[in-house]
């Protein structure tokens, strides 16, 4: 172990701390390791360094009051009792109490501090280990440990991310920090100088990146079909007199939620088909596809998802207020002598309709289960593209029956117009429609075998007195995102 830090011996003579360390208690060759501060991350992080086998200074303003709070086998203590010997020192206060650990400037002097400093938010100009670095010109600032949260660290580490990022200008420290991270089980990764320490704490202010383009679509599709189906149900028939308000937590939202399962898993399927058509159009695959294609290529996991969470949430409320009293017309009917209607058992519509709901909601969530990266992994490419985009497309269709058949019978001109609006299910049927007909398009023989030679390579040919743009020729953007 003790090779492991012999990177840092411009400042850590190895002799001082081998010593050190079997004087504080820890394992053989662990240099002490100190921590400036004595607040939540402080505590965790002590406890795992202990844990590991590291001998652990404290430095407190109050260590008398603090100690209690802290695993046996830490020394809680001043912060210059702390920072005597030679040192890795961890900066465990908040940005804004920098300047006071000046009064410590000479025992901080030809020591590593390793800075795991969070913001609240992006400071552009300057990170805060850049910050750190200025008011310790005669130190070595190193930052990391910043993406583990005090829980994470002292929860033993079960399901959060191992990685840590580790930045300094100084290689030697960097190694040493990154030796250090390994040691205590993480897995460090390199980000070079200093400067990108201003990436590196970004990092935790960033909220589900990949999301957000898939978010913002579902909320426009969620928030556009729960207004069309507010006015229909609710607003209309209230200007009619009739009151229908208590209706709206599961009728309402329901018809929402199932006209956004069908819209998002259409938005899956979209940019495909513009990428071929975008591709026919250039006769070339060696070019950018145009505005935002990209990213929504790129959202495409996302938004299925998102589908499938509608689509789960629509199934269930479906379910909980399946009844002749909702669904009269699926359900075949009798009236007895009295002119009381009697309901029986379903109708044809009523079971093909639930047949291919359900057959739907089966086989996204196949796809869903699909996309979880350990059996992304397990799968070849092959596979993995027979499921997405195959089951996919079939997902698509048996939804479209599902939607077509709990309608057919109201496909009438009353219904097309009542309200001034057309019906939900012939609202949603419009997109799904139009993508078939354009999927049909794509696999035309004569379409189909072009775009097979265009993914192959093949380019259109050029007129001979074209100027190449620089931005030719390019990688294909990637048509899957794992
Ligand atoms: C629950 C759920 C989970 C999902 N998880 C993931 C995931 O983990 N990762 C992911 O990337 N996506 C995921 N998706 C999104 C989607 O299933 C995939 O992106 C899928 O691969 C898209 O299929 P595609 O056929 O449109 O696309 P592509 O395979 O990209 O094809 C694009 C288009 O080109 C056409 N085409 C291809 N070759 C030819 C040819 N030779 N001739 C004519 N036309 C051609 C295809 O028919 C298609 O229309 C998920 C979706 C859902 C609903
Ligand atoms: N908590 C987390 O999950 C987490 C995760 C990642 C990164 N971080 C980072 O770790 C650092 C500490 O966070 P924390 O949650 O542990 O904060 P905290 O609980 O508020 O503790 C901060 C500590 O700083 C010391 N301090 C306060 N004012 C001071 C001053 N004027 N001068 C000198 N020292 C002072 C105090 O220790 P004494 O009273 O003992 O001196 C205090 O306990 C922050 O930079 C934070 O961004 C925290
Ligand atoms: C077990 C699975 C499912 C069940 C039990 C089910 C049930 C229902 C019910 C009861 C309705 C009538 C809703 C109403 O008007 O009050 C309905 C309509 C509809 N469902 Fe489903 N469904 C299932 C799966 C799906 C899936 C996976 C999708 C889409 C991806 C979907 C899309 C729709 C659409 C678009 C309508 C028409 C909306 C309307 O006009 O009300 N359903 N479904």
């Amino acid at each position: 172990m003790a090779a492991n830090y012999q990177t840092f011996d411009n400042c850590v003579q190895m002799s001082t701390v081998s010593v050190e360390a079997d004087r504080d208690g820890g394992e053989p060759g662990r240099p002490t390791v100190a921590i400036l501060g004595s607040g939540d991350y402080s505590r965790s992080l002590a406890g795992r360094l202990v844990r590991s086998g590291f001998p652990v200074a404290v430095g407190s303003r109050k260590p008398d009051r603090n100690a209690r709070f802290f695993t046996q086998g830490v020394d809680v203590t001043t912060r210059q009792a702390a920072l005597a010997g030679d040192r890795l020192v961890f900066v465990a206060v908040h940005r804004e109490n920098y300047p006071a650990l000046q009064a410590d400037r000479e025992a901080l002097a030809g020591k590593i501090l390793i800075d795991v400093s969070n913001n609240t938010q992006l400071h552009e100009a300057e990170s805060n280990a850049e910050y750190l670095a200025s008011l310790f010109p005669d130190s070595t600032v190193v930052k990391g440990f910043n993406v583990l949260s005090a829980w994470s660290l002292s929860s033993g580490l079960v399901g959060g991310s191992k990685e840590v990022f580790i930045s300094s200008d100084d290689d030697n420290a960097r190694k040493t920090v990154m030796h250090l991270a390994q040691d205590l089980g993480f897995a460090p990764v390199d980000y070079g100088s200093l400067r990108a320490a201003r990436e590196i704490e970004a990092i935790p202010l960033r909220l589900l990146p990949s999301w957000h383009l898939a978010l913002k679509m579902f909320s426009c599709v969620f928030v556009i079909f729960f207004l069309y189906c507010l006015y229909r149900i609710v607003i209309f028939r209230a200007l009619q007199g009739t009151n229908q308000a208590s209706h709206i937590p599961v009728s309402v939202m329901n018809m929402t939620f199932a006209g956004t399962a069908i819209t998002m898993l259409c938005l899956v399927y979209i940019p495909g088909i513009f990428a071929v058509f975008a591709q026919l159009y250039n006769g070339t695959k060696y070019k950018r596809f145009p505005g935002g294609l990209d990213k929504w290529m790129l959202a495409r996991k996302q938004l299925g998802l998102l589908s499938l969470l509608a689509s789960v949430v629509h199934a269930v409320l479906s379910l909980m207020i399946w009844s002749p009293s909702y669904y009269a017309r699926l359900f075949e009917n009798t009236v007895t002598p009295s002119g009381e209607v009697e309901y029986g058992k379903l109708r044809w519509s009523g079971e093909t309709f639930l047949l291919f709901g359900t057959l739907s909601l089966f086989l996204m969530t196949v796809l869903g289960v699909s996309s979880i990266p350990s059996i992304t992994n397990a799968m070849n490419w092959r596979e993995f593209n027979f499921v997405q985009s195959k089951l996919g497309w079939l997902v698509l269709l048996f939804a479209i029956v599902h939607n077509a058949v709990y309608g057919a019978e109201v496909f009438t001109l009353p219904a097309l117009f009542s309200s001034y609006t057309i019906a939900l299910f012939q609202l949603t049927l419009i997109l799904p429609a139009i993508l078939i007909l354009m999927k049909v398009v794509t696999l035309l023989p004569c379409v189909s075998s072009r775009v097979d030679r265009i993914r192959r390579g093949w380019e259109r040919e050029k007129p001979a007195n074209r100027v190449v743009t620089p931005e030719e020729p390019q990688e294909e953007t990637s048509l899957i995102s794992a």
